[in-house]
């Protein structure tokens, strides 16, 4: 039998890239999304959770790394890894700078560990752990692709964080297919062993999201009032027609076809643009504003 990662037909190379320097040490604004607390918040969220929940994806992946007998995928697999571990370092230096706003960062970061690290492996099997892996993977591509189409939503933001999120956003695209191929070829998951967990992550990760954005809000100073305001608006941001989760849906749902694997959605817009940038400039900022300038 054909496996659906057989059928796919693009591949990128995966590039670990290393001693980046996004000047994140820098004065950077609070809400460094054209000042809106809530898009930046949303993101900054997503940044609070990068450092343990990337620990999970490498556990999981190595987990299975001696199984790996195609010396294409070992490389994809040691690669993804490198990857992953630099996307930790950078999103820990700007977490340091969310602790500094007040952002209880270690409580974030030892609640997850606890609950990822430690107490997730004594009540699920690898394989789980693995699929969860593919899936977040997924909604991780998902947002990178269908994210930077959307040229307004970075429009006004700094473009030093823009620039990180824009390296992470690349490189997820790059290895986008690794967890995915592991478990396809690999531990050889079943259909249902690949949906169910996808299912769990979809409605636990948002809620763990809304959860640190509410803290961060509290932090911030806003008041009942004032957050209920920055809820209502927020969610129809994301939810109102054309809003920022209306145009993922196809992307999302791909996951669900029998049939999918990771190569077959759609890439990155402006990927190359990104690329050339970078190998000619060698700065991270550079490329980000290359990236972002480049579907204008
Ligand atoms: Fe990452
Ligand atoms: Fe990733």
């Amino acid at each position: 039998m054909t496996s659906a990662s057989q059928q796919a037909t693009h591949h990128a190379d995966i590039v670990p890239r290393e001693h980046l320097d996004f000047k994140l040490n820098e004065d950077i604004p609070r809400f460094w999304m054209g000042g809106d607390p809530f898009k930046t918040r949303f993101f900054d969220a997503m940044s609070t959770l990068f450092p343990v929940g990337e620990k999970f994806f490498i556990i999981s992946v190595r987990e299975y790394r001696d199984r790996v007998t195609d010396p294409k995928l070992q490389r994809e697999v040691r690669d993804f890894i490198r990857q992953e571990a630099q996307h930790t370092l950078v999103h820990k230096q700007f977490n340091d700078r969310l602790q500094a706003q007040g952002v209880d960062i270690e409580y974030i970061t030892n609640t997850l560990e606890q609950d990822l690290i430690i107490e997730a492996p004594k009540v699920t099997t690898a394989e789980q752990r693995l699929a969860a892996t593919a899936a977040l993977e997924h909604l991780t591509s998902m947002m990178c692709t269908c994210f930077f189409e959307r040229r307004d939503l970075l429009k006004d933001s700094d473009p030093r964080v823009r620039a990180m999120y824009a390296w992470h956003a690349i490189e997820e695209g790059e290895h986008k297919a690794v967890a995915f191929d592991v478990m396809d070829k690999v531990a050889r998951s079943s259909y249902w062993r690949r949906i169910l967990p996808m299912i769990g992550v979809s409605i636990g990760f948002p809620i763990t999201v809304a959860r640190i954005m509410h803290h961060m809000f509290v932090v911030d100073g806003f008041s009942f009032w004032q957050r209920l305001g920055l809820w209502a608006r927020g969610l129809w941001w994301f939810w109102r027609p054309g809003g920022l989760f209306i145009p993922t849906l196809g992307y999302y749902f791909a996951y669900y076809k029998p049939s999918f694997h990771p190569w077959k959605v759609k890439e990155m817009p402006s990927y190359g643009d990104w690329v050339q940038n970078f190998a000619r400039t060698g700065d991270p900022i550079a490329a980000g504003n290359a990236l972002h300038a480049a579907g204008q």
